[in-house]
């Protein structure tokens, strides 16, 4: 009885969630590209939930956002256990949202959790052991409210622990169920060589890599971590392509008090921002000059690379969620453009 009660409450839901949501999603608006030689499809643009979806941040704005990005084709979500503030607040508000708006949505969403970086205290609260990272997915599918996810990473190398110990938990989460891929990120190349080889062995394929990814930060593309994923059919999804908002006009003159580098918890410093002004001044002209906003500019960008999947962006509000993924609709950097951009910001080590 208590089961048909709660299958009856989810077919209404279902019923008013269905005309919740533009039936016009995947109308071609919004491209979805393969993740390496996978069968997964990625959209072009993904959304991650880093900041502005914790506990401190307006919950309404965030449950709008994430209606508004599935409404225009972003199938993606990428979280992490440790995004809020505090820690696990994300994932605790995003399943929240998953169980009152998209209950009858799962299977066409794409939803990611990392474990790696501090989330507890104690030992066993980070890092790459098998206990954390075992330990910290139950968590997140229990927050999360799902039964499994997409995709479970290793959210960063760690050096004083094994890579078939780390490799192990990853394989065991694919293998039971608790995610259906597994993915590394911002793990170093020769790094990234030896656990994807690991992972095979164990019978695991990676599906994906997470590098931070941008006309600001190149070392990744440098470094020909992407020339080698393009190789391995392993796909690549690009985080921070704005590189946290540096690639938009608002730093043009300064730091804006609602900004990210003027927030105290934001991962972004003032001191960053200046360092970087008169490279994204010169950016700002060059978009201009090609008559686009350097955001534009910057999406378009990373996406001219076959080799990048998705551009795995952030958003504070709608307006900004919208505007971001216009650049859709941008023109893509033609050779001369592409050779202006490499003049200002070359890929170097
Ligand atoms: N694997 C990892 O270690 C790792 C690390 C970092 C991030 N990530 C993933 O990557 C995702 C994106 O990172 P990110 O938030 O740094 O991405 P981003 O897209 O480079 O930066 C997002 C920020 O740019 C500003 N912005 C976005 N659209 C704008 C627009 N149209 N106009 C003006 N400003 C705009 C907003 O900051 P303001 O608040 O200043 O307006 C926004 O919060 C994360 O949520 C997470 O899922 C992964």
């Amino acid at each position: 009885m208590k089961f048909r009660i709660h299958e009856l409450g989810k077919r209404i839901r279902c019923l008013h969630a269905h005309r919740m949501f533009d039936t016009a999603r995947y109308d071609g608006r919004m491209p979805y590209r393969r993740c390496g030689d996978s069968g997964i499809l990625l959209p072009a643009i993904s959304l991650g939930f880093w900041h502005n979806f914790g506990a401190v941040d307006d919950f309404e704005e965030a449950r709008r956002i994430m209606r508004r990005a599935f409404d225009r084709g972003v199938t993606h979500f990428d979280l992490a256990n440790n995004y809020g503030p505090p820690f696990g607040s994300a994932e605790e508000n995003v399943g929240r949202i998953l169980v009152s708006d998209f209950v009858c949505h799962r299977d066409e969403l794409f939803i990611s959790t990392k474990a790696g970086h501090d989330m507890w205290n104690g030992p066993y609260g980070k890092n790459g052991s098998r206990k954390h990272l075992l330990a910290s997915l139950d968590q997140s599918l229990k927050r999360l409210r799902l039964d499994y996810v997409d995709v479970f990473y290793s959210h960063c190398p760690d050096p004083d622990t094994r890579l078939e110990e780390t490799m192990s938990a990853l394989a065991t989460a694919v293998q039971s169920g608790r995610a259906l891929y597994a993915g590394l990120s911002k793990y170093p190349l020769k790094r990234l060589k030896k656990a994807v080889k690991i992972l095979q062995d164990m019978g695991v394929r990676c599906l994906i890599y997470q590098p931070p990814y941008s006309i600001l930060q190149r070392e990744y593309e440098a470094d020909g971590i992407l020339d080698w994923l393009q190789d391995e059919g392993i796909g690549c999804i690009a985080f921070s392509p704005l590189a946290q908002g540096m690639l938009t006009p608002k730093y043009f003159d300064g730091i804006p008090e609602d900004s990210r580098a003027a927030k105290p918890e934001g991962f972004l410093q003032a001191d960053q921002v200046i360092a970087q002004q008169e490279k994204i001044r010169a950016l700002g002209l060059l978009a201009e000059a090609h008559d686009t906003s350097l955001h534009h500019l910057a999406i378009r960008w990373v996406l001219r690379s076959q080799q990048v999947t998705s551009a795995l962006i952030g958003v504070r509000n709608v307006a900004q969620l919208d505007d971001t993924l216009d650049a859709l609709h941008a023109p893509a950097p033609d050779d001369a453009l592409l050779d202006a951009i490499n003049a200002i910001a070359p890929a170097k080590l």
